[in-house]
């Protein structure tokens, strides 16, 4: 795996600390474990398939770092507590937990079936709860901890994925519940809106959508795509001692594309009901 520029963090920030992240074995989750696992951090990397966290387990090994797997599907508790329970029997603590994992598909809101809709609600929203739980009563609750949540960029309606940015907009209001409820335990919980990030998923994608996915950094005022190592070291801050005082909070990494331009077109309409007789003309004449 190529390996990303040296850390802007002090070697062994994290010496002595056990993560555990959801979505560990490819992409932004495993991003966040390579930065954690350079640092000092022993890692649990969590997914649900065997063959991609052995890969990803290998790779660190070979950059000297501690990691172990556990095949989970958040949406299951049994499996949610057992990820829970490798990390603390494996390392003897808990300190980060990371839910990252999530999914969803682009879909017109009046196409979503309910078993779809329940899906990416289940795995982005009830999966992300399930783990908190699990590691507030296995572990954080007797010794505190920090968590940070992987959202997106919902703030303004998620158009072509209602389900998920109703459940990441759930995610950022549980951040919020739970750093309240849970600050006497010395935990901290805060959440990470990324923006458009390229990412290890662009190979993936048919020619046509890899350039309209590239085209999206016209709607970004930083003019260019985010990356996985950008948001890395979002989590990596928000997870350090640098940030004792902040909790509760979400942190878009976006390039500011969160305040500008949405990558949605509206069509051209005249459709929205009027209240009174006032006809606003369309431009001055
Ligand atoms: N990534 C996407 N969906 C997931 C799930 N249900 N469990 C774990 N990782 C996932």
């Amino acid at each position: 795996m190529p390996t990303p520029p040296e850390s802007i963090f002090r070697p062994g920030l994290f010496d002595g600390r056990v993560a555990l992240i959801t979505g560990g074995g490819s992409g932004i989750g495993k991003a966040i474990g390579l930065e954690l696992g350079r640092l000092g951090c022993r890692l649990v990397l969590a997914a649900r398939k065997q063959e991609r966290l052995d890969a990803t387990v290998a790779a660190f090994a070979e950059q000297g770092i501690e990691a172990t797997s556990t095949v989970c599907n958040i949406r299951h508790e049994d499996q949610v507590a057992a990820a829970v329970k490798t990390a603390v029997d494996t390392y003897g603590r808990l300190d980060f937990l990371v839910n990252n994992a999530g999914g969803q598909f682009p879909s017109p809101a009046g196409h979503i079936r309910t078993k779809g809709w329940n899906a990416v609600i289940e795995t982005n929203l009830t999966g992300t709860f399930l783990m908190a739980r699990e590691a507030y009563n296995a572990w954080m609750e007797q010794h505190g901890g920090a968590i940070v949540n992987i959202i997106a960029d919902v703030q303004r309606g998620f158009p072509g994925m209602a389900h998920t940015g109703a459940a990441r907009a759930g995610v950022d209001n549980l951040t919020k519940s739970l750093a309240i409820e849970w600050a006497h335990n010395g935990i901290r919980v805060n959440a990470v809106a990324p923006g458009i990030i390229f990412g290890s998923g662009y190979e993936n994608y048919d020619p046509f959508f890899q350039q309209v996915f590239l085209d999206m950094r016209k709607n970004i005022p930083a003019q260019r795509l985010g990356t996985e190592e950008e948001v890395a070291n979002s989590v990596v801050f928000l997870l350090s001692p640098a940030a004792a005082f902040i909790s509760g909070q979400t942190l878009g990494v976006d390039g500011a594309g969160s305040l500008w331009r949405v990558n949605w077109e509206v069509p051209e309409h005249d459709n929205m009901p009027r209240f009174g007789g006032v006809e606003v003309p369309e431009s001055p004449s």
